[in-house]
């Protein structure tokens, strides 16, 4: 794989030949599938290279988070847990433990250097603001909850983002520079400086000195992505233990079950008849190389007996469309609504960015995970759906409300069809799960919407963000915004004049 990736602005290969020795950006993921394997795929932008530099030996390391090994040549350790590194090559590093002396493989995203900024609690490396915000507002925070992160926009700068409370009561996350001094120091204020980071928050865990508030706990850390052993992509039934029904749709069944009896996952199962095993074996192939926080994991397949099972991570709270409409969806307040939509809109800039087209949008196919943050699920599925009821255009089933009239028409599914069922599925957000088009038929919908017809703006639904649903209901599929547009639009909502940062205190 090439060292020099990129052309710059003069037509001459960038140098990136030095490498520096950059975890996230040089090595691969180890739950993804290795150069090795059949199924084997890159990500743009993405790298192998083996990092070997010598220093595995003496290298002891701490656990993130709690691992609990999959097959007998991996290393199940505790979070916290010590290990010795053998050997560092690669993505499953070989290991030690030091408490029960046992070796294995340990996967290497789970730990990190003792001693390093990053074994602490409190530290999110390199997540975005937006994300720190998203993380500390989950229900397992109280005021006071915070997290450093590496600042976005400042290179050698780190960003504190504190859980708050606003005046009137509501949740708050406010943000500080955290700024680097000569010697490796740091300091909020120049008032008072500090050797290391960990002097720092011990001093404003201990008063608040100027902060919105004194620190309390570090924010809960959302659980680590699963680990997925990278030649179990084809599985036999055997490893799998269905547990729970979870909801059943047109095509098969959902089902809460266990892997190898340690991970949970979920199951869809495929009425036999939806689908050629050939067509979707191709397609999943695809989907699978689809890797994204805001996406549902696509971990494997079982195609060798039917029905068809394709196991995906498990979300905790269902789909959105139920979950809007139960007791705790119908109290969100417009802010949330607004981020739900804005994760969507980023899940669906990734997959423009891929050249993918989802195809079947709607609240119904967004998952909801245990922290409340959106992923959109079965991506690129209805593409392989033999013509049916539910495909074809005809089809009683076929969710015409929802796909845009070019693709009904003509077939013409693009990512503009895709932003067309965007518009109605911030109309199902925002009316917490209505159906759209209430009263109408399938074909008064589609006659009426060829005439120019669009939904009214529904009586919650602010001006501006109905301008915004409008936008994508445009008759003319270039007119559409783009979804790195409707991302941007939808994440600055309410904060395109505020300033970011608080104030030195
Ligand atoms: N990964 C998952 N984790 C947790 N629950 C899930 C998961 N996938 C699906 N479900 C649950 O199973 C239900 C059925 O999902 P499925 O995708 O089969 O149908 P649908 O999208 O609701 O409808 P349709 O068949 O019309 O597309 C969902 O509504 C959701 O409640
Ligand atoms: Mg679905």
């Amino acid at each position: 794989m090439g060292c020099a990736k990129s052309r710059g602005k003069n037509g001459t290969l960038e140098q990136t030949q030095n490498h520096t020795h950059h975890k996230n950006r040089y090595t691969k993921d180890p739950t993804q599938p290795g150069p090795n394997t059949k199924n084997s795929s890159l990500l743009p932008g993405q790298d192998l290279q083996s990092i070997d530099d010598g220093s595995a030996k003496q290298k002891v390391v701490v656990a993130l988070y709690a691992y609990e090994a999959g097959n007998k040549t991996h290393l199940s350790f505790r979070k916290g847990e010590k290990l010795q590194v053998l050997d560092d090559n690669g993505d499953w590093w070989r290991a030690k433990s030091l408490t029960s002396g046992k070796e294995g493989l340990i996967p290497y995203n789970y730990v990190e250097a003792e001693e390093s900024i990053e074994s602490n609690d409190w530290y999110f490396k390199n997540i975005p603001r937006r994300d720190a915000e998203r993380y500390l507002l989950a229900p397992a925070n109280k005021p006071g909850a915070f997290l450093i992160r590496k600042s976005e926009t400042t290179e050698g700068c780190y960003s504190m983002s504190v859980r708050d409370v606003n005046a009137n009561g509501s949740a708050a996350v406010k943000h500080y520079k955290i700024r680097p001094l000569d010697d490796g120091g740091f300091y909020i204020s120049p008032r008072i400086t500090f050797k290391k980071m960990e002097e720092l928050i011990k001093y404003y865990q201990k008063q608040a000195d100027g902060l919105c508030r004194q620190l309390g706990k570090p924010c809960v850390k959302p659980k680590a992505e699963i680990q997925w052993d990278e030649d179990a992509w084809e599985i036999s039934k055997e490893n799998i233990r269905m547990i729970k029904r979870l909801g059943a749709g047109q095509f098969g069944e959902v089902w809460l079950a266990s892997y190898n009896n340690t991970t949970k996952v979920a199951v869809k199962t495929l009425k036999p008849g939806t689908m050629s095993v050939e067509a979707f074996l191709q397609e999943a192939n695809l989907m699978k190389t689809l890797r994204h926080d805001r996406l549902v994991r696509l971990f494997a397949v079982v195609t060798k007996t039917t029905p068809i099972y394709i196991i995906t991570e498990f979300m905790a709270n269902g789909s959105l469309l139920d979950f809007l409409k139960s007791p705790p969806g119908r109290k969100l307040q417009l802010p949330k609504l607004i981020d739900f939509g804005a994760q969507i809109a980023e899940g669906m800039a990734y997959i423009e960015k891929m050249s993918y087209i989802h195809r079947d949008l709607r609240t119904a196919n967004i998952l909801v995970s245990e922290s409340l943050l959106c992923k959109i699920a079965d991506f690129g599925l209805a593409r392989v759906i033999e013509e049916n009821e539910y495909s074809a255009s005809e089809g009683a089933k076929f969710p015409i409300k929802w796909t845009a009239p070019e693709a009904i028409s003509y077939g013409s599914f693009t990512i503009k069809s895709d932003m067309w069922s965007f518009g109605i599925l911030l109309y199902e957000i925002i009316t917490y799960g209505k159906i759209p088009y209430t009263g109408l038929s399938n074909a008064e919908v589609m006659a009426r919407v060829h005439r120019g017809y669009r939904m009214p703006r529904p009586e919650n639904c602010p001006n501006k963000l109905y301008e915004i649903m409008t936008s994508c209901w445009k008759a003319e599929p270039e007119e559409r915004p783009t979804f790195d547009y409707m991302q941007s639009i939808l994440e600055d909502y309410f904060t395109a004049t505020e300033d970011q940062y608080q104030q030195q205190p």
